[in-house]
């Protein structure tokens, strides 16, 4: 009996090592261009595990040569949160990334959407998007995250979406990015009881496919600061909304 008791005791403490050193995991949505693939890169350069999610795989070539796992995801689609939640089912998530994002069907810098042309389709689109799809997400993966040591939730916002920042054209992303730093807000209160840190960050304008050349910054440049703010936000600083740079921003 004293060498079973033995046996198990070196058992279990063999398993709660292997579990001390799995490397931290980190899942990111809309990941197979932009600043989601450049944030896939720097989390993987760093060694964790990452989930990189795109909503046709198959077409994801840049996001499949990372090494991240690809998985399958449609913010709006409730089947399509179903079936990752599914997928991930038992297997502890560290930080969540809600990244995926809409910006409207204009191009920054021309004829954009406001109160003259706006329809309601495309305010619709924008948030079901960029703010109801990152809580369905978090809804989603809130077991696995809660299985993780990380408890981070990082919704992925925008300057535009500030209410003291002025600004007329973009109305749909405009109006869903206030919407996900309320989503923050709200999260916050009922998660940082329970250990969690969730905050809204904003990347700054870069050079992406949303960002068009007009963009000041590359993602190379501004992912690994971005990073570094994800990784090192205390509970303290939990609920509040963070420039890629480390600066505060306000609501
Ligand atoms: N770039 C900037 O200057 C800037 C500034 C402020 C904030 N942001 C925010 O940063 C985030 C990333 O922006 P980005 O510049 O990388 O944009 P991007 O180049 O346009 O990429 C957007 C990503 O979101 C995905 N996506 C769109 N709709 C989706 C849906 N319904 N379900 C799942 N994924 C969806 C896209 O997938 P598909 O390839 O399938 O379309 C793509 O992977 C966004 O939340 C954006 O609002 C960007």
């Amino acid at each position: 009996m004293k060498i079973i008791t033995t046996l198990l005791t070196i058992v279990s403490s063999i398993c709660l090592s292997f579990a001390e050193t799995a490397p931290p995991s980190v899942l990111i949505t809309g990941a197979n261009r932009g600043l989601g693939l450049e944030l896939c890169k720097q989390f993987l350069k760093d060694g964790y595990t990452v989930y990189g999610t795109a909503r046709k795989p198959e077409a994801a070539t840049e996001l499949k040569e990372t090494g991240a796992h690809v998985l399958q995801l449609d913010v709006t689609s409730e089947e399509s949160i179903s079936a990752l939640a599914k997928t991930l089912k038992g297997k502890p998530l560290d930080i969540l990334i809600n990244n995926a994002g809409y910006f409207g069907p204009n191009k920054i810098g021309t004829k954009m959407d406001t109160i003259h042309n706006v329809t309601r389709k495309e305010i619709e689109l924008c948030h079901a998007v960029n703010t109801m799809g990152p809580l369905f997400v978090t809804q989603a993966l809130l077991p696995n995250l809660n299985a993780g040591t990380g408890k981070r939730i990082i919704n992925v916002s925008s300057r535009s979406g500030m209410l003291s920042r002025k600004g007329g054209g973009a109305m749909g992303y405009r109006l869903s990015k206030a919407g996900i730093n309320m989503v923050t807000v709200v999260l916050n209160s009922q998660l940082q009881p329970k250990g969690f840190i969730v905050a809204s960050v904003a990347p700054g304008h870069n050079a992406t496919d949303m960002g068009t050349a007009r963009g000041k910054l590359s993602p190379a440049e501004s992912m690994p600061k971005l990073k570094h703010v994800i990784e090192t936000l205390t509970p303290k600083q939990s609920g509040g909304f963070w420039y890629y740079d480390g600066s505060r921003l306000p609501w």
